[in-house]
């Protein structure tokens, strides 16, 4: 995996054509993952994970219209999101969800916890493989460092399929990129990071090529 072979254009210039790229989509209701059933899989199978325990506490990292909280409050945990977009859907979210959600405009990567907590469990549906290459090491230990120990990880990236079976990066809209995944690839990126390896979740993508791999694994 060569997550380095590519010229990349400089972190903070990436950054901000990232945040430009996400404020376009959303502003104009082009963000078709918000309404992928895909997407929304890799978030129920996420929470079947979780397991019976009620109440754990979520960190979910790139939250956007914050479908994925909705459904995780509703199965009764309590979730703070973050974003690095302030989304129009957020303030009727608050309203209703209450002290059961939070909802902060930050990068992972950026983001300490005023009361230093740890989550039970980090739910990532689709941000980390837009994540400039420099960024991946501060990117996922600041992941784990907000997780308790032996808490899940779930990361929904993209995956190569036949059609373009090549992994590295591809270039999206706005000079935002996306990293493509081999199952293999994902596998030995997290665990030369620390992380436990627990399972592969293979998923349909509903909007444009290629699948999405869902990978859960323990902090
Ligand atoms: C493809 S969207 C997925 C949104 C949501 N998880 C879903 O499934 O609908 C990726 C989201 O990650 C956000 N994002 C990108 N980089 C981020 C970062 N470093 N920290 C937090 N959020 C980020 C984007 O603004 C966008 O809302």
């Amino acid at each position: 995996m060569s997550k380095q072979a590519v010229d990349f254009m400089e972190l903070s210039a990436y950054r901000k054509a990232l945040d430009t790229s996400f404020v376009h989509r959303y502003s104009h209701g082009e963000d078709e993952w918000s309404w992928d059933i895909g997407m929304a899989r890799a978030a129920r199978i996420f929470l079947a994970a979780l397991g019976d325990r009620p109440d754990q506490r979520i960190l979910d990292v790139g939250v956007g219209r914050g479908r994925d909280a909705s459904e995780l409050i509703q199965a009764g945990h309590r979730v703070t999101g973050l974003d690095i977009v302030e989304n129009s859907s957020w303030p009727l979210l608050r309203k209703r969800w209450g002290e059961r959600l939070e909802l902060l405009n930050s990068a992972l990567q950026d983001w300490q916890p005023v009361d230093g907590r740890q989550f039970d469990a980090v739910l990532d549906n689709g941000c980390f493989h837009h994540q400039h290459p420099d960024e991946w090491d501060a990117y996922l230990a600041h992941m784990r460092s907000h997780v308790r120990q032996g808490g899940l990880i779930a990361l929904n990236v993209f995956g190569v399929d036949s059609s373009n079976p090549v992994p590295g990066w591809r270039e999206m809209d706005n000079q935002r990129q996306g990293y493509f995944f081999t199952e293999q690839g994902i596998r030995d990126t997290l665990e030369s990071y620390g992380l436990t390896w627990q399972e592969l979740v293979v998923i349909e993508r509903q909007h444009g090529d290629a699948m999405y791999l869902l990978a859960l694994v323990r902090n």
